[in-house]
């Protein structure tokens, strides 16, 4: 049995009122989890969210009792299932996966990974859809690995293998995501040697073997930026007024000058951002143009949230993919909808505001473009049906019951 959500769409009123807690980011969290791999007495973590992807993951952390080896069926699910062999080879000199899988976002390599455990002095054998890795004598060497691209999941993987292994690693051309300068500190504290993280150079003296110990500290998983990102883009087309809390204003300044530059009425507090939706209709919003960019640019988890955004707003403008081949399958529901919205190529579009929509039966290609589906039904005329409630299950915590706080009529349904 499926389920599904069900959103009855406020127009053009934006009655949206109240608090919104952000919740501990997916996307540290990931990581958070198989870095606890590195300890010899355990990770302790708090601000977990309580989502599908974190029950993956900590599926692939349990079966790894029975071996340095993913359990496939899981890991080809998950494609931050790959973190996990970082930590898995540097601490047992060996790793068995599938080929990692999460949502349909184009080709989605992982030759970098595979050159990166090489540079660190494994051997690789393909055997029955699975590559494993052994590290000569059991243990990786330190090296210089040059990112010919940045890459989120493959500079956290790499910085985590370094981590017990011999002598000195450097990662150049790495991502600045600050996801990964925060685990980092707490591995320092635990008595890893990670410097410059968060900067493009990130130089790891290994422990040589010797695990890491959190004695009690606890790792806060940072506030979901991509989630506060998404819930401000909500607040601005569909709020009265809307307080979203527990975020941190510094990791999205990329969307907030958007916003700004939008003419959305909005103020940051120190750890929430309060926006004033109801100061204005929608069409007073001014189209802006946007592209992807590594952090600290507009990060593309927010790029379908930000196209409806632009379907309300006055103008015409383009949005430009730069980090995925393939991002814009959202499009033609939002087209069905009432939007007008032109598909350039497969990594630009051009928006023309605004433009009315309606509700529709839909169906999520991926989990960002999930809740881009939610915020496009909470403004449309009349009723939505969003199919695979499942994948945005998979990064956003209980969204219809946090939502249905701030007055909207969302529920979850079994189909
Ligand atoms: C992470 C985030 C995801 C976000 C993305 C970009 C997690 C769990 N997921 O994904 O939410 O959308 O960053 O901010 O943190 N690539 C290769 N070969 C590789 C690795 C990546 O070609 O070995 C390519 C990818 O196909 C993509 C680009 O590099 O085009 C960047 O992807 P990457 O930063 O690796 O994304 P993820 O880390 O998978």
């Amino acid at each position: 049995m499926s389920e599904r959500f069900v959103i009855e769409g406020q127009g053009g009123t934006k009655k949206l009122r109240g608090t919104l807690a952000v919740k501990g980011a997916k996307n540290a969290a990931l990581k958070a989890l198989p870095a606890s791999v590195l300890f010899a007495d355990g990770m302790p973590l708090e601000n977990v969210p309580d989502i599908e992807d974190v029950r993956r993951m900590r599926e692939l952390l349990a079966g790894l009792s029975a071996g340095p080896a993913l359990h496939k069926e899981v890991a080809e699910r998950l494609r931050a299932s790959i973190v996990l062999t970082g930590p898995v080879l540097s601490r047992w000199g060996q790793v068995s996966f599938p080929f990692p899988g999460g949502c349909v976002l184009g080709e989605r390599p992982i030759d970098l990974f595979l050159q990166g455990f090489k540079a660190l002095g494994a051997e690789v054998e393909e055997k029955e859809s699975f590559f494993h890795f052994r590290a000569a004598g059991g243990k990786l060497k330190g090296a210089r690995i040059f990112f010919p691209f940045v890459s989120v999941t493959a500079t956290e993987t790499l910085m985590l293998a370094a981590v017990l292994a011999q002598g000195e690693t450097v990662l150049q051309n790495a991502a600045l995501e600050p996801e990964i300068p925060i685990l980092a500190a707490y591995l320092n504290a635990c008595g890893a040697h990670i410097e410059g993280a968060g900067t493009p150079t990130i130089t790891i003296q290994g422990t040589n073997g010797a695990l890491l110990r959190a004695n009690g500290r606890v790792f806060t998983v940072p506030p979901d930026r991509i989630e506060a990102g998404s819930f401000v883009i909500l607040a601005a087309l569909a709020g009265e007024e809307v307080e979203i809390t527990g975020c941190e204003p510094a990791h999205l300044s990329a969307l907030l000058a958007l916003m700004r530059r939008a003419d959305v009425d909005f103020k940051i507090g120190k750890d929430s951002i309060t926006v004033f939706g109801g100061h204005k209709p929608n069409s007073a919003h001014k189209l802006i143009s946007a592209r992807t960019h590594e952090y600290p640019g507009f990060p593309t988890d927010l790029q379908a949230p930000y196209a409806v955004f632009m379907t309300q707003a006055s103008g015409e403008g383009t949005l430009l993919e730069t980090i995925f081949d393939s991002r814009f399958q959202y499009v033609d529901a939002l087209v069905r909808m009432g939007a007008d919205i032109t598909v350039m190529n497969p990594q630009k579009i051009l928006v023309r505001g605004p433009r009315g929509l309606t509700g529709k039966e839909l169906e999520g290609p991926d989990l960002r473009a999930g809740l881009a589906y939610i915020i496009a039904a909470s403004i449309a005329e009349g009723s939505s049906k969003i199919n695979n409630a499942y994948i945005i299950d998979r990064g956003y915590e209980r969204i219809e019951e946090r939502l249905q706080k701030l007055g909207l009529n969302i529920k979850r349904e079994k189909i």
